[in-house]
Parts: structure tokens; C-alpha cells; sequence
């Protein structure tokens, strides 16, 4: 069997999914692919390798060196950090995917995973029950990369036949790393906060919905829509998915229920002007159909294990 690369996995996402792959495939499989943050010790089970997705040379000798023939190119700059270095987030985010879909087809690998983001839309997106095809315009240089991404995956699908797989993913709450620079990361930030201090100054308005994942979910659908037969994968542009919507007043009144001293205040900064181009709920109808997209978590249960979980991790006593 040849070895899965995962770019990008001492990020929120990485972090999480590369113990879940080893758990699956065993350690020895997993290549846990770091570039400039050091790995914490439980990415250190499996193979480590540092490389810059940037050169596509280092990344095509791990992929020869190692016999890879599945990568999940996770890699990304996120929107409120290119939106300060929109250099940087483009050079990251398109030559870093392009590196990885040129070595896909010359290299036969396997299958990949790239992630989409519900940044791909933009202001002129219907905000509500948004379709997978729709209109398309987002205007952060991170939303222009994801929806960039996508036309390029699906352009190396039909002309290469690589076959890459890619999710818009939603926010994305989690326990073991932070998020780096997103939109949504307050609904992380949340969490320890109202642990730590009980008390939260968000920096998006009280009612800004946005569409959200709990973390089991997101590698339960990444993993699942790498596993799927590959005739049942009729978008190849990028699949809505997501689990629930909700605003920082919605999530502040669930994690009150729990910590009752908790308070909240708003100071909307830049990071307002993102979340107002992107819609309050997604329509994956479309995941849930081809390939079975189901997702299990939402706001209370969601809130109930991060509050156990956090709690666990930062040695602060449950509240429940
Ligand atoms: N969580 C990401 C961000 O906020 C969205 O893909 O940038």
C-alpha cells in the first residue's frame, strides 16, 4: 500500500485528521507534512516531514521517497490573515495546489483531498439555503483562491483525470488546535474564554450567522468523501457541507445554559465586513445525495462535548 501525505497538519484541521487516518491506516502510513510550526508530540507517532508546498520539488521527492499515492493538501492561508498578506495567501494557496495537482497526474497518485471553503462566496451569493452552483463572487483575496482552486481542480479532473475531491468547508470548531486567521474562529475562541475568564468580547455582530461544524464531523465527511467510489463524485468542483448555522448570540445563550456567569460583548472589526459576503446557511442536499453526507453534532451537543473536552485539556473543573 503507498503512503498518504498530509500537507499542512499541525493546522486546526491537520491536526485533528491525521490521527484519525492513522488510527485507520496505521501510523507508519501517515506522513504528517509541517512546514514552519514545529509538530506537538502527537503528530509525532507517525512520520514527520517537513516540506514547503511553495517548491515543488521538495514536495515531488517526499511523494517519490515515500511511495504517496493519496495526499490531503491542507495548506492554506485563511481569509482574515490574506486579507492582510494577500501576497502571501495567493502564493500559498494557488501555487501550493497547483505543485500538488501537477504532481497528482504525473506521479498516477491515487486519489487527493483539497479544501473549499464557504468563502468561495461572495456578496451577490444568495445568503440563504445557498445552492452548490450559484453565483460565485468573492471578494477576499482567501475566497478568491478557494473559488480559483476549485475551477482548477475540476479543470485537472476532466482534462488530467485526477481525481480530486474537495469540500466547502463551513467553520470549523475543535478542541485540540486553534483555527489560524479565519472569520469564524470567535466560535472557538468562545469556548475558552467563557472557560477561562467567563467572559467574550466578540468581534463579529451579535446576529452574524454563519454555517459551522463540529470537528468529528468535518474528518467524518473529509474521510467519507475519500472513501467514496469515484462514480458517485459528480461535483468536481467543490461540495457544500455543512452541519448547523449560527450566530454568536445563538451559540452564547447554548453555552450560558452550561455557564450561566457568562458574558458576552461585541466590538465588530474587519473581520465583520468577511462574514457579511458569506452565506448564513448552505445547502449540501447535493453530499448528502451522491455520497451520503450525514452529520450528527449540532449547536447543543456540540457545545456540551467542547465544553467537556476544553475543560479536560485546559485542567479547569467542569461546570456540569
Ligand atoms: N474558517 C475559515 C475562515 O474563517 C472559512 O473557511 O477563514
Amino acid at each position: 500500500m503507498g503512503k498518504i501525505l498530509v500537507t499542512g497538519s499541525v493546522g486546526q484541521i491537520g491536526s485533528d485528521l491525521v490521527p484519525a487516518l492513522r488510527e485507520k491506516h496505521g501510523n507508519e502510513n501517515v506522513i504528517a507534512g509541517v512546514h514552519r510550526t514545529p509538530p506537538g508530540e502527537e503528530l509525532k507517532q507517525g512520520p514527520v516531514i517537513t516540506v514547503d508546498v511553495t517548491n515543488k520539488s521538495a514536495v515531488e521527492n517526499v511523494i517519490k521517497e515515500n511511495d504517496v499515492n493519496v495526499i490531503y493538501h491542507l495548506v492554506g492561508v485563511l481569509s482574515a490573515t490574506g486579507e492582510k498578506n494577500p501576497e502571501l495567501a495567493w502564493k500559498v494557496n494557488m501555487e501550493g495546489l497547483k505543485n500538488v495537482l501537477d504532481l497528482a497526474r504525473d506521479h498516477n497518485i491515487e486519489r487527493v483531498f483539497w479544501p473549499s471553503s464557504i468563502a468561495a462566496f461572495g456578496p451577490n451569493t444568495p445568503r440563504e439555503n445557498t445552492p452548490q452552483l450559484t453565483v460565485m463572487d468573492p471578494n477576499t483575496m482567501y475566497g478568491v483562491t478557494k473559488y480559483a482552486g476549485e475551477l482548477l481542480c475540476q479543470y485537472y479532473f476532466s482534462k488530467y483525470g485526477v481525481d480530486v475531491r474537495s469540500l466547502r468547508y463551513p467553520g470549523v470548531i475543535s478542541y485540540k488546535a486553534l483555527p489560524g486567521g479565519g472569520t469564524t474562529d470567535y466560535s472557538v475562541a468562545i469556548f475558552y474564554e467563557a472557560l477561562k475568564n467567563k467572559r467574550y468580547t466578540c468581534y463579529l455582530r451579535e446576529d452574524s450567522t454563519l454555517p459551522m461544524m463540529y470537528m468529528p464531523d468535518a474528518i467524518k465527511g473529509t474521510i467519507n468523501i475519500m472513501e467514496a467510489d469515484p462514480s458517485d463524485i459528480k461535483c468536481r468542483l467543490s461540495y457544500n457541507h455543512t452541519a448547523v448555522s449560527f450566530s454568536p448570540k445563538e451559540i452564547t445563550e447554548e453555552i450560558k445554559k452550561h455557564i450561566p456567569e457568562f458574558e458576552i460583548s461585541y466590538e465588530p472589526d474587519d473581520r465583520q465586513k468577511i462574514a457579511d459576503s458569506w452565506p448564513k446557511v448552505i445547502d449540501d442536499s447535493e453530499a448528502r445525495k451522491d455520497w451520503g453526507w450525514e452529520h450528527e453534532f449540532g449547536l447543543s451537543e456540540m457545545t456540551v462535548d467542547m465544553i467537556e473536552r476544553l475543560s479536560a485539556k485546559l485542567g479547569i473543573e467542569k461546570p456540569f
